[in-house]
């Protein structure tokens, strides 16, 4: 792998193999007091974020500390994009600088892969850490682990997505990635919250959140992007949380086995009520452990080659 800009297109032996590689990292580290592997030593890795973040920011730092690589943060507020700087100077400044990989977050759809084109001669790996409404795959690949745990083998599970499809690349890269490894998909959202052209995507879609979880093995929230949403929000956030907001009566319509699912961040009692964000079927911390894992796993299969030592 040289970069990891997408789930669309990732096949299923590297999408296993990276979750393989999580698994056994987070087995090699787990009770240890000291969390550290020599595997990406000497190596240097850039997270360039345009875009808050939390979760993949601080978990792709920790994983790349974990592994003895330097990791360097660079926030488009406190570096030379702040006068101006374009996506491709910056990229070309942070690789001539040294960074042997860099995660990038960018509001633009599609900006990863305008980074990978820059950088393809200087020999830089591209991580996509989200690119406007298109995908996180580390995101999508994080999720899958955490399902794995939960349930197993992912064939023929029936994974349900809720909520604002429209502007979500946790839901676009989930998709890809869990029909690839064999899931059934259901999206359940408000017709104004599904993208054009979804009746193409392998997934079924409805609007009925009732009628879809008693079949469902896992349930994934989604976050209600009202930073995308510049015409305003329909149905209201009363109208919608009512309709597919997970509170505690509807939860008990979901199997006794099924997992419940948030990339975060939550908008506690309108997409998710706290009772439910807090049960035990809830897997919402642990998808933030597995992903400081995943992202492991994604930069030892960028940087240190599928034949290399894990340490
Ligand atoms: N899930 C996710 O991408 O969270 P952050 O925006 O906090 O990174």
């Amino acid at each position: 792998m040289k970069h990891l800009l997408s789930t669309d297109g990732l096949d299923a032996a590297s999408a296993t193999a990276v979750l393989d590689t999580a698994d056994e990292l987070k087995r090699t580290l787990l009770g240890r007091e000291v969390r550290k592997l020599p595997t990406l030593r000497g190596r240097t890795v850039v997270t360039l974020f345009y875009e808050n973040s939390t979760r993949t920011r601080v978990s792709f730092e920790i994983a790349g500390k974990w592994m003895s690589a330097d990791v360097v943060n660079v926030s488009a507020s406190s570096s030379s994009v702040g006068k101006g700087e374009s996506l491709r100077d910056t990229a070309l400044t942070l690789a001539a600088a040294g960074a042997d990989c860099v995660v990038v977050r960018h509001p633009a759809s599609g900006a990863a892969h305008r980074l990978a084109g820059w950088l393809a001669d200087v020999g830089t790996s591209v991580v996509n850490a989200g690119d406007g409404t298109h995908e996180h795959p580390t995101q999508a690949l994080l999720d899958a682990a955490t399902l794995r745990e939960r349930l197993g083998d992912l064939d023929g599970r029936r994974v349900t997505i809720v909520g604002d499809v429209l502007h979500s690349r946790v839901a676009r890269s989930n998709v890809h990635l869990l029909s690839t490894l064999g899931a059934d998909v259901t999206l359940v959202a408000p017709p104004t919250l599904l993208p054009v052209g979804v009746e193409s995507w392998p997934v079924t879609v409805s609007h009925d959140l009732d009628s879809v979880l008693p079949a469902s093995d896992a349930v994934m929230m989604l976050r209600v992007q009202a930073e995308r949403m510049h015409g305003g929000f329909f149905p209201s956030a009363r109208e919608y949380s009512v309709a597919y907001g997970l509170n505690e009566t509807r939860s008990r319509l979901l199997p006794e086995h099924a997992v419940v699912l948030h990339p975060g961040p939550m908008l506690r009692g309108m997409e998710i009520a706290s009772v439910v964000a807090d049960a035990p079927n809830a897997a919402i911390t642990e998808q933030v452990r597995n992903g400081v894992h995943v992202r492991m796993a994604v930069l030892y299969h960028l940087l240190a080659g599928d034949g290399g030592d894990r340490g």
